[in-house]
């Protein structure tokens, strides 16, 4: 009796030794998506784990892992005990491989790649958010972005239902889904939802650049600006004013994007309407070209055309299609919240629906392509990996309303709003060169009036010679 539970006892005791003392693995950006990355954990175990770094995989072997990490910060939230390692002075477009040990567990071999760091590059991005009641349903999302292989997830905040410890356990849980089955974590960039209590959700969960979450990422070398918002805290005051300013301040970008929680216009009509964004995003969306806006919060499918803010007879509740110089909406949820009617359409509206979705966006220098991806049928999709993720893969159902199923936005065709520098300076080029042109001519015009009359005045004096002397002499006379 004694020995069999002495085996029992070894077995369980070896069991546990052997089990992860880590988990709920995620990754963000504080900075550079280039040169930096934020890996975090979930610590169980007593003692810390520390993380090994390295480019290549080493087999596993975490004692041949060049570089060693302990958690730069870490704190009790939501009843787990998160661990965040902020990694610098990392290479471009490189994948790096890591493993979380601690006494008593060793992690399987994860790994990230950093994103390339010139505007010649190509970016595969997934956008959605609102993933809170329906697991299933945000686990079939989750599964498509391991399978899609994109290099980063912007995400719209609603995260869970009630904000408490267990559906954020269940959350970072699920979470795990978006990793490869070769270990790639793919970045998260989050934003606030109104289902987070508080700001300190996402930066302590997501370990966020600013505590009011609004921030603004650089992405390969200017080819994109990522513009995170929150919809929760006023969308003037600091935040407005910040907003501007980087919008001033960074003119260069290829292409910006926004994302944040509420629609301001919703596409449904349970939802109302957003008109402090309205008032003051909206016309800085304009003004500095800003290219699309994702938002979330009302649980149904929409595109638009690209808008701008208007009053004008043909506007649609403050907006009016502006193909040229505008900004195209996407949304509006959909991660796993319950769907709810796309009965609110726009004049502008491209297309709306009602189902599970994510976009998927691929962007270079020349254009921007989105599909609207539906997540249902997750398990027939094929897998990508690095060097397919910009094709289609088996059996993937992408939406085709009748407006087409791939909006294509190209920078050519837009002088404000997709191009780089480009808000007003298009025009102001266009009117400077008319300007330079009108004062050439201008110029040549009166060279060749005064070079006729110096010609032309010998005749002059004969012709006008008894005048001219008559008033010489009227003169003289007075
Ligand atoms: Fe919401």
């Amino acid at each position: 009796m004694f020995y069999r539970l002495t085996i029992i006892f070894i077995l369980i005791l070896s069991y546990f030794n052997t089990e992860a003392k880590t988990d709920k693995y995620r990754c963000m950006w504080r900075d550079d998506p280039a040169t930096t990355m934020v890996v975090a954990w979930n610590q169980i175990g007593k003692t810390e784990a520390t993380l090994y770094l390295d480019t290549l995989k080493h087999n596993g072997d975490y004692t041949m892992f060049c570089h060693q990490f302990k958690a730069d910060k870490k704190h009790w939230f939501k009843r787990m005990n998160h661990h965040f390692v902020r990694l610098n002075n990392l290479k471009p477009n490189t994948v790096y491989y890591f493993i979380l040990k601690d006494n008593d567990s060793q992690s399987e071999v994860f790994s990230f790649k950093t994103l390339p760091d010139t505007k010649d590059s190509q970016l595969s991005i997934i956008a959605g958010g609102d993933s809170r009641n329906h697991r299933k349903y945000r686990q079939h999302a989750n599964s498509l972005v391991s399978k899609l292989r994109p290099d980063f997830v912007m995400f719209g905040g609603d995260m869970t239902g009630s904000d408490g410890s267990t559906p954020w356990k269940n959350w970072l849980d699920d979470w795990q889904l978006t990793i490869g089955k070769d270990g790639r974590i793919t970045p998260i960039v989050a934003a606030r939802g109104n289902h987070e209590r508080s700001n300190k959700v996402i930066e302590k969960i997501f370990d966020s650049p600013h505590k009011d979450i609004y921030y603004a990422l650089n992405i390969a070398d200017g080819l994109l600006r990522i513009y995170t918002l929150n919809s929760l805290i006023a969308a003037n005051g600091n935040q407005g004013k910040w907003l501007e300013e980087d919008l001033k301040n960074h003119d260069y970008p290829i292409w910006k994007m926004a994302q944040y929680h509420y629609p301001i216009r919703p596409h449904t009509a349970k939802k109302s309407e957003s008109y402090n964004q309205q008032k003051y995003w909206a016309p800085l969306f304009y003004k500095y070209g800003m290219d699309i806006a994702v938002e979330c919060d009302a649980h149904v499918v929409k595109t638009t055309y690209p808008i701008r803010p208007s009053n004008e007879a043909e506007s649609d509740e403050g907006f009016i299609r502006d193909d040229e110089n505008g900004t195209v909406f996407l949304g509006e949820g959909c991660w796993g919240a319950p769907l709810r009617r796309n009965n609110d359409n726009k004049k502008w509206t491209r297309a709306s629906g009602s189902f599970n979705q994510i976009k998927w966006l691929f962007i270079n220098k020349e254009s921007i392509e989105v599909r609207t991806v539906k997540t249902h049928n997750v398990n027939e999709v094929s897998q990508l990996n690095d060097l397919s993720k910009f094709s289609m893969p088996e059996n993937i159902d992408i939406w085709k309303p009748e407006s087409g199923e791939v909006i294509t936005i190209v920078q050519s065709q837009n002088p404000i709003g997709y191009q780089p520098n480009s808000s007003l300076k298009g025009e102001l080029a266009a009117i400077s060169l008319a300007s330079n042109h009108k004062n050439g001519a201008m110029k040549v015009g009166i060279f060749f009036l005064i070079l006729f009359i110096i010609m032309m005045y010998p005749a002059y004096a004969v012709m006008f010679k008894d005048k001219l002397n008559f008033s010489f002499i009227n003169n003289k006379n007075n």
